[in-house]
């Protein structure tokens, strides 16, 4: 089967990696070209230093092209690489996304910059996969912020059988979500800011987006001592009455209908557990949770959304706690799997056939 030549915008930050990660073997994708800032340009791409907790993977050989240069990008392009993963700072995604789009590439954004703008679609696999098809052949899309995946998979579930009529949330946000050097950083202070500027407003504006609601919301999000993992405190006031077994049957009917076939979808997108644990939780597939994971050989490891602590205190209320891994489910795992999704859905410019 002949995979799709891709391309990674960023070379060493975190997503960047996870991206390159995921994709040296991925079934679909082949990993062809990493284009960087001025950081890295022109350097193999051997010597950019190595973020992740697992091993670097065995990385094609390649220098790291200049993600700015539009005769890089238009070789690129000549090359045959047709889809772009972006993990670029929100900043200069929408400076620089438009020149990988106009050149001819489809671009899977991890970044801000384009959320929720008219025709750039904002997509959750098992939430709103039909507006990946709105704008006919897909040239733009983009998967959407990281806090939102542990909210929103469990509350689209509870909103379809309840009637959600408003919620509060609570986060608690590993370090990785604010990058490389910020994690680095209170890595070496032992200790960090927790406030996390605009990340509640966004969250709530892409839920909002996402699900087609809008009700009452009260969101709060600060950032923990913990490398990676979006931990979310939830209350739910519900039009209809509900109690602790009438919720739990409806997160597993959702997640049952809502299982995929695609690589990175996990076995189901959503685990009930009792309580949730934060570190034997983080690599949760849908299956299980693998302790010792490799990212690079399984797609579906981090992907699943765990949900525990359900209580139901009133007959219109109910609480519940969730957690997922934020740069794999949240970022890198999560645009590959939207990716997966335009492929099977064929909405991308080359359809080679595949299993
Ligand atoms: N971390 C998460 O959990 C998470 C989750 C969802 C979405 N996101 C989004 O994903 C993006 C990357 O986040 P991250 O956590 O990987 O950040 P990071 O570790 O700080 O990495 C920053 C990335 O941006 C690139 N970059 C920086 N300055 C640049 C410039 N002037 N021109 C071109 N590229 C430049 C870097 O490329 P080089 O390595 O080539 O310098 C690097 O790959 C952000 O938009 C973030 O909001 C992150």
């Amino acid at each position: 089967m002949q995979r799709l030549k891709v391309v990674v915008l960023g070379a060493g930050g975190l997503v960047a990696q996870r991206l390159q990660q995921r994709l040296v073997h991925h079934p679909w994708f082949r990993l062809t070209a990493v284009a960087g800032s001025p950081r890295f340009r022109g350097k193999p791409l051997s010597d950019v230093p190595w973020a992740l907790d697992q091993q670097r993977p065995d990385l094609p050989e390649m220098s790291v092209e200049d993600v700015a240069d539009e005769a890089t990008i238009s070789r690129l392009v000549e090359d045959g690489v047709s889809v772009a993963f972006s993990s670029l700072p929100s900043e200069e995604a929408r400076r620089l996304e438009p020149m990988w789009v106009e050149a001819g590439m489809t671009v899977f954004s991890n970044a801000g910059a384009y959320r929720g703008v008219s025709g750039v679609p904002l997509v959750i696999p098992e939430v709103n996969p039909e507006a990946l098809g709105q704008t006919g052949l897909l040239r733009h899309a983009c998967a959407t912020n990281c806090t939102l995946l542990p909210l929103v998979l469990p509350l689209a579930s509870l909103h379809e059988a309840f009637g959600v009529q408003s919620y509060r949330m609570r986060s608690e946000q590993g370090l990785s979500g604010g990058g490389h050097a910020y994690m680095q950083q209170a890595m070496a202070e032992g200790s960090v800011d927790t406030s996390i500027p605009g990340e509640a407003e966004k969250t709530a504006t892409e839920l909002e987006h996402v699900l087609g609601w809008s009700g009452q919301a009260s969101l709060s999000c600060q950032r923990v001592m913990r490398s990676d993992g979006h931990h979310v405190f939830v209350e739910l006031e519900v039009e209809q009455e509900v109690d602790h077994d009438a919720v739990q049957t409806v997160l597993k009917q959702w997640s049952e209908r809502h299982r995929s076939t695609l690589p990175s979808a996990p076995h189901q997108p959503l685990m009930l557990v009792p309580s949730i644990d934060v570190e034997s939780h983080l690599f949760a597939d849908g299956s299980g949770y693998p302790q010792r994971p490799d990212p690079a050989m399984d797609l579906k490891a981090g992907m699943a959304i765990v949900v525990g602590n359900i209580a139901c205190p009133t007959p219109h209320l109910v609480r519940f706690e969730a957690f997922s891994h934020n740069t794999i489910r949240g970022a890198a795992g999560g645009v590959i799997y939207l990716a997966e999704l335009a492929h099977d859905m064929q909405l991308l410019p080359v359809n080679p056939v595949h299993p």
